[in-house]
């Protein structure tokens, strides 16, 4: 189960040092807020009043922005992204077994990270490398042909 975690104050109060560089800038909110998760990972829903004000809109206007775009993460993501193929030619080739294993190695469901904030996993349409299928990838590397031995020794985790 992923574990809800709040922006600290001294997380609000990098935010604050961001916002200042873009005080009434409401055409720098798309850099803003690149910047705000470049620094902290993620865009804490504490921080979308703040940075409302500091560029001059209402909260649900930034708010909407931060939804609209798909790159943006209102929760912390983990260390690790873990994306599990689920196109046709992973998918025939047991790419539901290696997620489900992958599911249960690290005891989060698809869009959930690790209360360790260790891994996301997550799951995405075919990688096109279909050859190699079934694919994961972790950050930016795939690991293909995978089958159970595969999974337990990228996530077989010490506990
Ligand atoms: S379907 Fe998984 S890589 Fe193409």
């Amino acid at each position: 189960m992923a574990k809800v975690k709040r922006a600290t104050k001294a997380d609000l109060k990098r935010v604050d040092r961001i916002i200042a560089d873009y005080r009434e800038d409401r055409w720098g909110q798309i850099p803003l807020l690149h910047e705000i998760q470049g620094v902290l990972g993620y865009i804490p829903s504490e921080a979308i009043p703040r940075i409302a004000k500091g560029i001059g809109l209402f909260p649900s206007q930034a708010q909407g922005v931060i939804s609209f775009y798909t790159q943006f993460y209102t929760t912390p993501r983990g260390k690790n992204i873990v994306r599990v193929c689920r196109g046709t030619a992973c998918h025939v080739r047991g790419g539901k077994t290696i997620l489900k294993l992958v599911k249960q190695h690290l005891d989060v469901e698809e869009g959930e990270t690790t209360p360790d904030f260790e891994y996301t996993l997550e799951t995405v349409a075919c990688i096109g490398v279909c050859a190699l299928a079934p694919n994961i990838v972790v950050n930016r590397d795939t690991h293909g042909h995978m089958n159970p031995k595969k999974v337990a020794r990228l996530f077989g985790r010490k506990d």
